[in-house]
């Protein structure tokens, strides 16, 4: 059945900002500069480890899919993203749009639940280090990642479909750089009521269920540091977990702007350009603190210098 008058949409426009040429230039160049960083540390993570026998730890398996998971997620959206920053036409398919906020929701939830994971691994080396190998076994850091990545899975798709299945005819133009839901909902002509629900509830108990798990792991974490009688004991059981600390307080600042700033005082332009911002920022930042932060992996980055140079 054919339905003359109403259209259907087939390809969104991403309308990114309101501003001049010469700006989304700059911004192309800004953009390109950061994904390239990203590419370029989370890769070299990825590999790090994996040469690395000194570093295949549970909390480095956690943190080579932290850095596949930012990948992925960056991925998603960036190059779309430069595209647009230079075409005169920013349009993106109608499948397109779905696979950036299926790709986008999913990873950056498995992201939450694997800083969460990372956590609880600290929590067990520091308060619990006799029986660290035989908790923290192969066995159940396979389950706390396949958990992660179902749990992002299951955000991705329940929320890309419901979003997918609605009608559009208003009009394609997304008030946004890339595709993720509140812009994509305001253009749904049908009623977005259970959309919005779905969204609060699945987003509400993410963040809450890995930032309970993250402040829990810690608080215990800190007790037992704070315990250790010499100073230098302190150091060392304090550095083992500074850099996943540094992490997690970037990403959950990150979110909690993104979510409880919409203030009145900022304008739909700068809340846009804060969500690219935080979106585009954790992923090039996380390796850069594993690296710099981080004993083992100076050691291990050394070492490769020694091999190679
Ligand atoms: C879940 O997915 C939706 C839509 O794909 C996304 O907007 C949201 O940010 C995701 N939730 C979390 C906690 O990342």
């Amino acid at each position: 059945m054919e339905q003359e008058n109403s259209t259907t949409v087939t390809e969104f426009i991403l309308l990114g900002f309101a501003g001049q040429h010469k700006f989304w230039h700059i911004l192309f160049v800004v953009f390109l500069v950061i994904y390239v960083i990203i590419l370029m540390g989370n890769i070299g993570m990825i590999l790090l480890i994996k040469i690395n026998s000194g570093l295949h730890t549970p909390m480095y398996f956690f943190l080579q899919h932290l850095a596949f998971v930012d990948l992925c997620y960056s991925s998603a959206i960036t190059p779309k993203m430069l595209q647009n920053f230079i075409r005169t036409e920013k349009s993106i398919s109608f499948i397109g749009c779905l696979v950036q906020l299926l790709v986008y929701g999913a990873f950056a939830t498995s992201d939450l639940y694997l800083l969460a994971a990372m956590a609880v691994d600290r929590y067990v080396a520091i308060c619990n280090p006799l029986h660290y190998p035989v908790v923290m076994s192969q066995r159940v850091c396979i389950q706390l990642l396949a958990g992660s990545y179902f749990m992002g899975f299951l955000n991705g798709s329940v929320n890309t479909s419901f979003t997918f299945s609605l009608n559009f005819c208003k009009s394609n133009a997304i008030n946004h750089f890339f595709c993720d839901e509140p812009p994509i909902l305001a253009l749904a002509c049908s009623n977005i009521y259970f959309n919005i629900m779905l969204l609060s509830v699945f987003v509400g108990f993410n963040l809450v269920f890995t930032i309970l798990v993250i402040i829990f792991s810690y608080t215990y974490i800190l007790s037992a540091i704070l315990k250790i009688s010499s100073t230098a004991g302190r150091k060392k059981a304090f550095s083992t977990c500074a850099s996943h600390l540094t992490a997690v307080t970037i990403f959950y600042g990150a979110l909690s702007y993104m979510y409880l700033h919409h203030s009145t005082t900022e304008t739909q332009e700068q809340e846009k350009a804060a969500s690219v911002f935080y979106g585009i920022m954790v992923p090039m930042i996380n390796p850069v603190i594993y690296s710099l932060r981080n004993r083992e992996v100076k050691e291990a980055l050394k070492g490769i210098r020694k091999k190679f140079f």
